[in-house]
């Protein structure tokens, strides 16, 4: 199965707030040009800096009409609602210990990922709990459609008739499909942030901020703590659709892309492993080359699949044998549950800064891409690599019970049989990898 690339699915009104979004912060005259002609999207804006797409609706227009708000109004609103959201985003005293930003997890010079290498964060009110998945890049995500069993392309580029399987929503499973949402998560769990909404409520009023965020959510905010709550929310996922910030395209790749930039022999032998059907086939989920109308590839379809990723048994909560995290049946989403097809399916993470990460897959097992990619290359081949040995038997996709082995992934580089040569060998493996470290943004080109 050669799954469609996913594009924006978002609903409407995410739509309308990305645009705006996008365009207040649009700094390119591409892309500047592409928000007064009316762009369609943040994903055309975002594609506007960077090519010359054409647009045609005027999105911001009618959304602001709808809301009785002139254009200027509607910017205002979002740069208020902008700067307010990343104050937040920084802010530890809106968890209950008071030690725990956003931030402390998904830290900016890391791509929005963890700065260490816990395979999970510390959290919770003595900042000694854990939760059972590896923090996530927070880059890319505007790119995420609304969750779907059955994923059909939505725009004109791709083909309506193909049906991707379970695509999109936030988090490893897909189970939410706003930032308001899922910020939700963190502030609320026991063992991150481990607040209230009375309690965030609180901290806000108490804050630095507060007169800002009255000026931006109204003088009567506080009056209500879900009020408040709900505008601590909207303010993250505002700030989290900050173009310059979290979805830049500003990669050596891009520039590669743009013709603006040489890749080494390394980089190149890597990209044609990646793109190779019959080798790494990466790009058949983290798509690589840019869409029909010139937008940037986002390096996933956001599809959720299994891969049988190795139980990482460090963690706390895999010290009971009968726990298994099942990913899109549960435990942590619950509407699928039960349902055996959706058990063992992960979100496909953008590999956009994978570099600056240091662990990787959902469970952070592995902290090198060397490690992620032998992997790939080696899961079927030489699977003792990776899988316990237990009196001579290699325990294969230990994370995952048996009943549901169906789901697992067997294309390549998973078509393979003990014994055989692997889909990439060691030197291939290290440029695949040298090819990955051409993901980071903030390239500059050496004149
Ligand atoms: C203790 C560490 C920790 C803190 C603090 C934290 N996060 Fe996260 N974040 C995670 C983990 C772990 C996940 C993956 C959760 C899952 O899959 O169930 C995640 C996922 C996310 C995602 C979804 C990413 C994706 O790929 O879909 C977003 C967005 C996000 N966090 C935003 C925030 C915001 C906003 C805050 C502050 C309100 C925050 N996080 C605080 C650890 C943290
Ligand atoms: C069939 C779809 C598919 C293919 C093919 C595929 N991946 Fe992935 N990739 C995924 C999924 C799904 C995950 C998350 C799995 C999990 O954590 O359970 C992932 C995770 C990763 C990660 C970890 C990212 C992170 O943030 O933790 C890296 C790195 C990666 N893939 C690289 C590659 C490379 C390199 C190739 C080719 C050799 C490849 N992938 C082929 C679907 C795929």
């Amino acid at each position: 199965m050669v799954r469609a690339a996913a594009r924006q699915g978002a609903t409407t009104a995410t739509k309308r707030m990305r645009l705006a979004t996008a365009c207040v912060l649009a700094t390119t005259a591409m892309a500047l040009a592409a928000c007064d002609a009316g762009a369609p999207d943040a994903g055309a804006v975002a594609a506007a800096a960077h090519s010359s797409a054409p647009v045609a609706v005027s999105a911001v227009q009618v959304a602001a009409h709808e809301a009785g708000q002139s254009r200027a109004q509607v910017y205002e609103s979002v740069r208020q609602m902008t700067a307010l959201g990343k104050q937040l985003f920084f802010d530890a005293s809106l968890s209950g210990s008071g030690k725990l930003a956003c931030a402390s997890c998904h830290s900016p010079e890391h791509g929005f990922s963890p700065a260490n290498a816990l395979s999970v964060q510390l959290g919770g009110n003595d900042m000694h709990r854990t939760g059972m998945r590896a923090a996530p890049t927070l880059k890319y995500l505007q790119a995420v459609p609304a969750f779907a069993e059955h994923y059909h392309e939505s725009d004109d580029e791709g083909d309506e008739s193909v049906d991707a399987g379970p695509t999109g929503g936030l988090t490893w499973d897909g189970r939410v499909d706003r930032g308001g949402e899922q910020a939700r998560i963190p502030l609320l769990s026991p063992f991150e942030m481990g607040s209230t909404p009375a309690g965030v409520a609180a901290a806000v009023k108490a804050a630095p901020y507060a007169g800002a965020f009255r000026a931006a959510f109204g003088e009567h905010i506080f009056e209500s703590d879900d009020a408040t709550f709900s505008a601590v929310l909207q303010a993250l996922e505002t700030f989290e659709q900050t173009p310059e910030v979290f979805y830049p395209y500003t990669s050596k790749y891009d520039a590669y892309l743009a013709g603006k930039a040489q890749l080494t022999q390394a980089e190149l032998r890597g990209l044609q492993l990646f793109n190779d059907e019959k080798k790494g086939n990466c790009a058949s989920c983290h798509i690589s080359q840019r869409t029909m109308d010139g937008a940037p590839p986002q390096f996933s379809d956001f599809g959720l699949i299994a891969i049988g990723v190795p139980r990482n048994r460090a963690l706390s909560v895999n010290r009971d044998p009968h726990f298994y995290d099942l990913g899109a049946c549960g435990p942590e989403r619950t509407d699928l549950k039960g349902r055996a097809e959706f058990c063992g399916i992960f979100r496909t993470p953008t590999l956009r800064n994978v570099a600056l990460k240091k662990s990787f897959f959902h469970n952070g097992i592995y902290h090198s891409l060397d490690q992620v990619v032998r992997f790939y290359a080696e899961r079927d081949t030489n699977p003792d690599k990776f899988y316990p040995v237990v009196k001579g038997k290699v325990q294969k996709f230990d994370d995952l019970p048996q009943r549901y082995w169906a789901n697992l992934n067997t294309e390549p580089p998973f078509d393979r049989k003990p014994g055989e040569k692997p889909a990439l060998d060691e030197a291939e493996i290290k440029d695949v990898v040298a090819f990955l470290n051409t993901l980071t943004d903030g390239y500059k080109a050496a004149n």
